[in-house]
């Protein structure tokens, strides 16, 4: 039996628990009906944000119950450390997105820079519309023009770790969200 953990440690950080993961595959069941029916008439593409994003896109995934297809994209902007870089690196472009409808499947939204970008560069390809879907948001912390469609849980403005999101790629497979504790 999986016993969950109500902190942890990786490297030399501590972290807290936050979100529950009852909590969370409540906001994921939310997501998926909403672009179930949102997406009834149409087959979209989930573009998916390595690596956070794909537990996230996982269970997502699996809820979805239209016609669909999935790609992956890399986007990078915090390196090792534990605030927003600024700049997003992207790479591994997927197959053809022209005249199709696609979803973003992004693990959080900080500052919203990386979701900004993505937007810019998947609009280079054509697609004929361009959604985001994210598991978790900052509100506070937005300080970029994006628009987010699709939002699991709003967090305060604190560091994260588990369900996709790491601490110098520690953390990742942890089945709660996990806070900073100061
Ligand atoms: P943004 O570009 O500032 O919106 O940051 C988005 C990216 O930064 C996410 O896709 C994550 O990879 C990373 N990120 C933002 N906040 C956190 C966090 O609290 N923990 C771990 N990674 C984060």
């Amino acid at each position: 039996m999986l016993v969950l953990k109500n902190e942890v440690v990786l490297n030399d950080k501590k972290f807290k628990i936050l979100i529950y993961p009852e909590q969370i595959q409540e906001a994921v069941d939310k997501i998926a009906k909403q672009i179930n029916h949102d997406y009834k008439d149409k087959k979209p593409v989930f573009i998916v944000t390595l690596k956070g994003a794909i537990i996230f896109a996982v269970d997502l995934l699996k809820k979805i119950q239209i016609d669909c297809e999935i790609e992956t994209i890399r986007a990078k902007s915090y390196g090792s450390g534990m605030v927003s870089g600024g700049s997003v690196l992207i790479s591994q472009m997927t197959g053809n997105i022209a005249g199709k409808d696609v979803i973003i499947v992004e693990d959080i939204v900080d500052t919203g820079l990386t979701v900004f970008q993505l937007r810019r560069e998947l609009e280079l390809y054509k697609p004929n519309s361009i959604r985001v879907a994210t598991f978790l948001l900052k509100p506070s912390m937005i300080s970029n023009p994006v628009e987010i469609d699709y939002v699991g849980i709003e967090i305060p403005p604190d560091f994260v770790v588990g369900y996709g999101l790491d601490y110098a790629e520690l953390g990742r497979n942890l089945p709660a969200v996990y806070v900073l504790k100061e």
